[in-house]
Parts: C-alpha cells; structure tokens; sequence
C-alpha cells in the first residue's frame, strides 16, 4: 500500500514536472501574444451605418473617414475601415456584424437600426471578443450593461433641446414681435419628430417646448406629427397644415435639420417667408439654410470631436490600451460630444 503510494508520489511528481513545462510553454506564448499586441501597427474597424442615406449619419461617416486619416497619420498605425450600409435592415446589420467579426474586425462601430434590439450584435461581438462602440442610436441600458467593451457615443438629447429651445427664447427676450409674428400674445407652433422609437425624438419634443415654457415664451402648440427626421415626409406634413390652419402657425420646431428643411421647401411653395423654423444637428445642408436665412437656428454636434471620439475609442479598443483621456467616459461606457447653437446673423 505504502510503495503504491510512493509509486503515485513518483507519478505525481513526475506530472508535476510536465505541468510545470506546460506552464512555462504556455506562459511564453501568452508573452508572445502580447509581445504582438505591443507591435500591433495596424487595426480593422467593422462599421455599419443604420442608414447611408440619412443626411446627419452621412456627415458623422465623412468625418470618421478624416480622421481615421487623422489617426494613421499622427500614430503610424494603419487603420483600415469596412464601412457598410444596413438600409434600414436590423437583419442585414447582423449579418454585416457577422462578416466582420469572420474578417478578423478589432473593434466594431455600430449605429444600430433598431436601438431595442441590439442583443444580437452583441451576443455575437461577445461570443468573439469583438468591442462594440455603438453610436447616435442609444441601446438600452440593461444591454449596454451586459459587457464591459460596450461603448456608447451620441449627442446628449436633453442638452440639445433645452439649446434648441434656448434659440426662441432668446429671440423672444430681444424682440417678442420676431417670435409672435401677429403680436396676438401667442406663438402658435407645430412640432415635427422623429422616429418614434428614437430617444433623441422624445426627449427632443419634450425638452424644446418645456425650455420654451420655462423661458416665459407664451406658446401653443397647434398641431404635430412624426415625419421619421426626413425631409420629403416633412414637406409633405407641412404641406398638409399650411392648408388646415392658414395664417397661424409662427413657428415650427424640428427634431432635426433635414425636417426643418422639408418643412422650408412647403413654405417655400406656399410662398410665405416669415414663419421661423429650427432644426438639429448642423448638417452641411442646415448650415447653408442658416447662412441664407431661410433657417433661423439650429443646435450643431462638434462633428470633429465626434468622429475623433468614435476613431480614437474604437482604436484604443483595438489595440487594447486604455480609453482616451481627452474624451471622458461617464460610467466608463458614454461619451457625450459637445454641441453650440448656430443662428441667422441678421447682421450679416
Ligand atoms: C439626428 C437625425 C438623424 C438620426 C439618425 C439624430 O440624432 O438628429 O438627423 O436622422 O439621429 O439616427
């Protein structure tokens, strides 16, 4: 019994002896592997956009573009990006998510077609490892708690709306008759949203009016609707209450730009030039609308320092090193880029 014993002793000593070379084998692997992370001198980012056609997501896409440029410039490190258009598909995003994590993605940025239902890609992402940063289209918070790679980046949309709404109070303040055009006591406003599922639509609506009130602007609301933040549906809405309610509406608050532009071409062809509308975003085309004077204002996002915030996250992901510290995280997760009010300068 005792011999058997010192025989498993021997054995045991013996395994102990090829554990340990195992180890050792396996420790210089792992050194390796991170002496390869170290020398890691180029990244592939897996993008895929919620819609390619959307006028803001298209000024966010060129930005990134530059400054993925940017980025392989100042660090010498090779930054390859796959940029792919989901049209409007929450399946075709999957399966683009998919194709890029088989093509060996580091990281992946995600503008998600449906912010409700992004498990998906993240079952996927976290099954390979693969860090996510989703942008401009929140997922809720119990999915964004699921992994700590899980970054999200996006415009504040309560601090957009109380901007937005800041822009008519301010007007008001300096001259009440620019606001209430028909000096009757009350600026009668109609409200166009975007998609209902969007937080940006609903906390937008809510903030602006709410702003508005509480900087003493005497408003009612006249009528509302939801036009999906596109342009053509906003004309076609606006259209629509030019006819229902002549000569009443003063002003039109957009939950984005390109409504606001929408909402301009039917007040264009109904020929009336001095109902104020005001957008979001500071799109290239919002921009020109402000500098002809056909926009009144708009709440722009930095789009440099958003991009740059989505290129450095992504890369810092990629190369396993840690978050920028010139773009904050809170909660280690969110990165919320800066936004001004951009208005008409009557001056000029
Ligand atoms: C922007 C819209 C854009 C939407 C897309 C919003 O934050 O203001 O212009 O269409 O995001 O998700």
């Amino acid at each position: 019994m005792k011999r058997c014993c010192t025989r498993w002793n021997d054995r045991q000593k013996a395994g102990k002896r090829i554990l340990c070379l195992l180890m050792a084998c396996l420790l210089l692997t792992g050194c390796q592997g991170t002496r390869k992370e170290e020398e890691k001198n180029s990244i592939r980012i897996g993008i895929s956009l919620y819609r390619g056609d959307d006028t803001f997501i298209n000024n966010i896409r060129n930005e990134l573009e530059e400054q993925a440029k940017e980025y392989e410039r100042e660090n010498g490190i090779k930054v390859t990006l796959d940029i792919q258009d989901a049209k409007g598909s929450q399946n075709t995003q999957n399966n683009q998510v998919e194709r890029f994590i088989s093509l060996g993605c580091d990281v992946l940025c995600i503008n998600p077609v449906d912010r409700m239902d992004a498990s998906v890609i993240i079952d996927k992402a976290m099954t390979a490892g693969v860090p996510v940063v989703f942008f401009n289209r929140q997922p809720v918070e119990e999915d964004m708690n699921r992994w700590d790679q899980l970054y999200y980046i996006g415009v504040d949309a309560k601090e957009t709306a109380v901007l937005q709404g800041q822009i008519i109070v301010d007007l008001y303040r300096e001259d009440p008759l620019a606001v209430d055009i028909n000096g009757d006591g009350v600026v009668s406003y109609v409200m166009l949203e975007g998609e209902s599922s969007h937080q940006d639509s609903l906390i937008r609506t809510e903030w602006s009016v709410q702003t508005l009130k509480d900087g003493g602007v005497p408003i009612e609301k006249i009528t509302g609707g939801i036009a999906n933040w596109e342009r053509s549906q906003a004309s076609a809405l606006m259209e629509q209450w030019l006819g229902e309610y002549p000569e009443t509406i003063e002003l039109v608050v957009s939950n984005n730009d390109d409504m606001a532009l929408g909402a301009i071409d039917a007040l264009s062809r109904a020929g009336i030039t001095e109902v104020n509308v005001i957008g979001i975003d500071g799109t290239i085309p919002g921009i020109e609308a402000i500098e002809n004077g056909k926009l009144l204002g708009t709440v722009s996002a930095n789009k440099e320092v958003y991009g740059s915030a989505i290129m450095e996250l992504a890369a810092s992901c990629a190369l396993g090193v840690e978050p920028p510290g010139e773009y904050p995280l809170t909660d280690g997760t969110y990165y919320w880029p800066p936004q001004e009010i951009l208005v008409h300068n009557t001056d000029g």
